[in-house]
């Protein structure tokens, strides 16, 4: 029998502690001054960490995950740091995603299967504002040998150029591939394999 994800993302964010730790992404931190006001869409976003960064920078946040364990600490950890969050326990495959909605869409280790990830993307460019942009962060091709983290099969991982081509309609302002060290926790650690996305969709 196929396993179920949202039970195998319930287990894992059942065990005390953050598994990705409580800092947010380097990357999301890099490109942050760089999402306008605005509400923002976090996608897969497990226990917060992310969304309540930006709920701290001031933005709206809407944090969408399998995991219901995930959002729950996600939503403890806001209310601890004072910000609201809103969450949505929901398979992003089938997510009904608003149109027109965000100032910024975040999608930090989402690996979805590729059909349903190129669909995905196809509907977060629908999803921003004119001028509202696309942070991404995942693994490539490669990483699945290193065992520092994400998914142990290749094709959940992602590469710059597939990217691009699912972007259509945004304006790719950064979409590199990098070996860079990862520390989040217990489950990202060591030397890792990644592609990095920063896409706006273009003022009217
Ligand atoms: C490696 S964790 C990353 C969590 C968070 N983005 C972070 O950086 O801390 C991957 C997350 O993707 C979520 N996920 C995987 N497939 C999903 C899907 N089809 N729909 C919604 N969430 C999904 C999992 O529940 C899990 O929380």
């Amino acid at each position: 029998m196929k396993p179920d994800p949202a039970e195998f993302w319930n287990t894992r964010y059942a065990a005390p502690g953050f598994a990705y730790g409580e800092a947010p992404n380097d990357f999301l931190v890099e490109v942050a001054d760089r999402i306008p006001a605005g509400p923002v869409l976090c996608l897969a976003e497990g226990e917060g960490r992310n969304a309540v960064f930006l709920a701290k920078r001031g933005h709206a946040v809407t944090a969408v995950d399998l995991s219901s364990v995930g959002l729950g600490k996600a939503k403890a950890s806001a209310e601890r740091a004072g910000v609201a969050l809103t969450t949505v326990v929901a398979n992003l495959a089938s997510w009904p995603m608003p149109e027109r909605a965000f100032a910024g869409v975040i999608s930090i280790w989402a690996h979805l299967p590729t059909p349903e990830r190129a669909a995905l993307h196809a509907r977060v460019a629908r999803a921003l504002v004119p001028g509202g942009v696309f942070v991404l962060e995942a693994y490539r091709p490669g990483q699945e040998q290193r065992g520092t983290g994400g998914p142990p099969n290749v094709e959940l991982l992602m590469r710059a150029q597939e990217l691009r081509e699912e972007l259509t309609g945004l304006e790719v302002v950064i979409a590199r591939e990098v070996t860079r060290a990862i520390h989040e926790g217990q489950y990202h650690q060591g030397d890792s394999d990644v592609v990095q996305v920063l896409a706006r969709r273009a003022a009217p």
